[in-house]
């Protein structure tokens, strides 16, 4: 998967031709293959991709340059070079009209076979890269960190390590806020495919209609409105990630036409008979339970069990509370606006670790980026949280001080009646057995 190794595909009736160009062609960046004619390279070329082509002006079974215009037509970004005789120059610049990228001449001069078709496949990789930064913001590309020394964060890390690499389909869920787009980052940067930018899309902002097109492209007069073809995310995503954000909003009509390329790595676009062949890693994430989702049929079930093979499960912040002090010094470091160091007294962390955190490590970003504004001294105090936030942890430690109380309580009376736990539930009005517990709680047995 790696970004500049690429596919080339030489189509010559000549068998000693395609064997040289074969053999000088190939090496450990390059993978080449050979057709004799037209019909054999409309085979390949619909179960490969191919980024250069390189092809001669005559062939057997084709008119003239017709194969030419079929392949701009059908392969998406790729460039063609074609091989010319004596006298072929009329025909030669043609083809360059028509979308030839470059010809050379027989009988070949190696070296300057050799630059042509690098110079091809830069303007392939060009191309591509054009397209795919109309996708992708400069964020996107940002390094990250899953900041965290819970047990819960060190197993995510160790599976993020350990998938990465795979080209296994991973599916991220975990509540709004808790660091799904965090984890298929990791994945991306770590992947045979990170030299490549990861393209993201959320399936919430796909028009029903449109959706499939929008995944595969379209060709011309495939519906009302396709005014011209199309490529689709799939295209821009080659040899890369795709990740497809809210898979839980996913239409279900689509859902079928995207398992099969998860598992035959084919697609076809919308309106168009041949099948393309891609090479696309896929991650999802949902905040939904797709479980839930595929017993109410909203969901297709085979999809869903393709994509929970590998799954990882991102609990929701309340639930690692631990975390709670590394991520606050991260983002303490990380937006303060000078670099300058930001400190938080005891108090506030103390606010910070009884609050719930609904909102997840989002919300505690927010906040943080808050307390800085509102800081002095560099000194984050109680004073610069959100007064809520201080105040739901005073609720916390209210619930926690009636507890205390009513420990302290039982306790006494149970001194008060020489451990006598038989009088001291009279007194207390409570069961034996309820007493007996809330000693076992205190450790009292
Ligand atoms: N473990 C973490 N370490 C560092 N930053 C984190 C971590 N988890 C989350 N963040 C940060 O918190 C914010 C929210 O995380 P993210 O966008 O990944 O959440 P999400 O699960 O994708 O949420 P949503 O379901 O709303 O899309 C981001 O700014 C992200 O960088
Ligand atoms: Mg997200």
């Amino acid at each position: 998967m790696e970004g500049d190794t690429y596919s080339i595909l030489v189509i010559d009736d000549e068998e000693s031709i395609r064997r040289l160009l074969l053999k000088e062609l190939a090496n450990e960046r390059r993978n080449v293959m050979a057709a004799a004619d037209a019909a054999a390279a409309m085979a390949l070329i619909r179960n490969h991709w191919f980024d250069v082509v390189i092809m001669d002006l005559r062939l057997p079974d084709v008119h003239d340059l017709d194969l030419l215009i079929k392949i701009k037509e059908q392969v998406l970004h790729v460039e063609v070079v074609m091989i010319t005789g004596h006298g072929d120059i009329d025909s030669a610049v043609e083809a360059m009209k028509l979308g030839a990228c470059d010809f050379i001449r027989k009988p070949f001069n190696l070296d300057q076979l050799d630059l042509v078709v690098e110079k091809a496949h830069q303007r392939v990789l060009l191309a591509r890269q054009n397209r795919i930064l109309r996708h992708t913001s400069g964020l996107e590309q940002e390094r990250v960190q899953f900041i965290g020394n819970s047990t819960a964060v060190a197993e995510i890390r160790f599976l993020i390590n350990k998938v990465a690499p795979a080209r296994i389909p991973v599916l991220i869920t975990g509540d709004s806020g808790v660091g799904k787009d965090v984890v298929a980052r990791l994945i991306h940067q770590r992947s045979a495919c990170a030299a490549n930018p990861m393209i993201i899309k959320n399936c919430a902002s796909l028009q029903k209609e449109l959706a499939r097109s929008e995944l595969f492209g379209h060709m011309k007069g495939s519906f009302t409105g396709a005014t011209e073809s199309r490529e689709g995310l799939m295209t821009y995503a080659h040899d890369s990630t795709l990740f497809l954000d809210e898979i839980g909003e996913l239409p279900l009509e689509v859902q079928a036409s995207l398992l099969r390329v998860l598992e035959t790595q084919n697609f076809r676009r919308v309106g168009e008979k041949e099948e393309r062949t891609v090479n696309i890693r896929f991650l999802f994430a949902t905040n939904r339970n797709l479980a839930e989702e595929v017993e109410h049929g909203r969901f297709n079930e085979a999809f869903f069990h393709r994509i929970n093979a590998f799954t990882i499960r991102i609990p929701a912040l309340r639930e690692r509370k631990e975390d709670l002090p590394l991520l606050v010094n991260y983002f303490l470091t990380r937006l303060s606006p000078d670099n300058t160091p930001y400190r938080i007294v005891d108090s506030a962390m103390d606010c910070i670790l009884r609050y719930a955190w609904p909102g997840n490590v989002r919300e505690l970003r927010n906040v943080i980026e808050r307390s800085i504004i509102l800081a002095e001294n560099n000194l984050i105090t109680e004073r610069c949280l959100p007064r809520e936030l201080v105040s739901a942890a005073e609720e916390g430690q209210a619930a926690l001080t009636l507890e205390s109380v009513e420990k302290n309580h039982i306790l006494k009376i149970l001194e008060f009646y020489d451990g006598n736990r038989q009088k001291t539930a009279e007194t207390l009005g409570v069961s034996r057995k309820t007493l007996y517990r809330k000693l076992a709680q205190y450790g009292r047995e």
